[in-house]
């Protein structure tokens, strides 16, 4: 049996792809490669370039392997971008997921493990955030996977499609070899950015916002290893073949670091000199977000081995001193 892996190229996809063939799985990666790398899916079994909404081409992956199940990245992700083209994540993430579920139905394919989010939740009302906490996202990429892990349950309740939504918080390292890792076009995200400023590739890191409600004033984050995310999804692939029924877990350390704090880590691990600015807050971000783990941990068996934070920032710098243009094929 093989597995379908949909964003496969992508950052979280790839790490997910690499964990299931290091247990011996037969994966099958499609991407449009919009935003992933054709490198970082070397040594995927089979590799399609082409889109979710291609329904033909999804007959024709679901006719050629005999896929027990699918696991569905491919999506747009960034914030920003999603407040001002919502019309994009709509349709690559909302419409796409709607051609994806039509042709597992068409297909007889009933197990899909889902990339969720913590932007889901939105302003949260309370930290840790559970599971059952409410959900009202504050941004239109946190609103299309909402819609996203509806629309999935909507077709478990017709068509017994078995689902697991998992909601990550700040994914963040990258893969022990150094061979995969983060490599985004435009980089938002907190840490490479503050490695790229280590390796003086930016002049300096703006931290967006230091009058917050917290100890030092810069917004806290659960910071969570891109390998301890792929083998959530790997133990959520077992749960559906166990064929334990469906669910949703929250993917995060449970513990929180500030701006200021992944920026000291950085300065230690790197031993090198990172200039910082500080800028006004950035629009739509909650002072603090921290997820309770513990669902996962119980029913998955998930253990988190290498969420501290100087593993993440070890492994994330041996990827950006080894490639400090990323994959180089932009
Ligand atoms: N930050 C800076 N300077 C930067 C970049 C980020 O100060 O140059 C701050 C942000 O303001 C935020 C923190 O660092 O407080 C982390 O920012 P990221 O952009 O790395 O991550 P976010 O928490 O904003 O977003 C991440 C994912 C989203 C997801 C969200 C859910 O990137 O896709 O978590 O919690 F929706």
């Amino acid at each position: 049996m093989a597995i379908l892996v949909t964003g496969g190229a992508g950052y979280i996809g790839s790490h997910t792809a690499a964990a299931l063939l290091e247990r011996g799985e037969e994966v099958v990666v499609l991407d449009n490669l919009q935003t992933g790398h054709r490198q970082a899916a070397d040594g995927c079994t089979h590799f399609y370039e082409g889109d979710i909404r291609d329904e033909a081409l999804l007959d024709r992956i679901f006719g050629s392997h005999e896929i027990d199940a699918v696991i569905h990245f491919a999506a747009n992700s960034l914030v920003q971008e999603s407040m001002t083209d919502p019309g994009k994540y709509y349709h690559n993430n909302v419409y796409g997921t709607l051609c994806l579920l039509e042709r597992m139905r068409a297909n007889g394919v009933k197990r899909i493990v889902f990339s969720s989010t913590a932007a889901v939740y939105g302003e949260p009302e309370r930290v840790p955030i559970e599971e059952t906490d409410k959900t009202e996202p504050a941004n239109a990429y946190g609103e299309t996977k909402l819609a996203m892990e509806r629309m999935i349950r909507w077709f478990d309740a017709a068509h017994g499609i078995q689902n697991v939504s998992l909601r990550y918080f700040n994914a963040a390292g990258a893969h022990e070899s150094g061979r995969i890792g983060e490599d985004h076009a435009p980089e938002t995200h907190l840490v490479p950015i503050v490695l790229q400023a280590a390796l003086g590739k930016r002049p300096h890191v703006a931290i967006f916002g230091d009058d917050y409600p917290t100890a030092d004033g810069t917004c806290i984050r659960d910071y969570i290893h891109v390998s301890d995310l792929a083998d959530a999804h790997l133990l959520a692939v077992d749960r559906l073949r166990r064929g334990e029924g469906s669910a949703v877990y929250n993917l995060g350390s449970g513990r929180g670091y500030s701006v200021r704090e992944i920026i000291e880590q950085a300065r230690r691990e790197t031993g090198r000199d990172i200039p910082v600015v500080v800028q006004p807050r950035r629009a739509g971000d909650p002072a603090v977000l921290v997820a309770s783990p513990e669902r996962a941990k119980r029913e998955l068996g998930w253990n988190p081995r290498r969420s501290d934070i100087g593993t993440i920032i070890r492994t994330a710098w041996a990827w950006h001193t080894a490639h400090p243009e990323g994959y180089g094929d932009r």
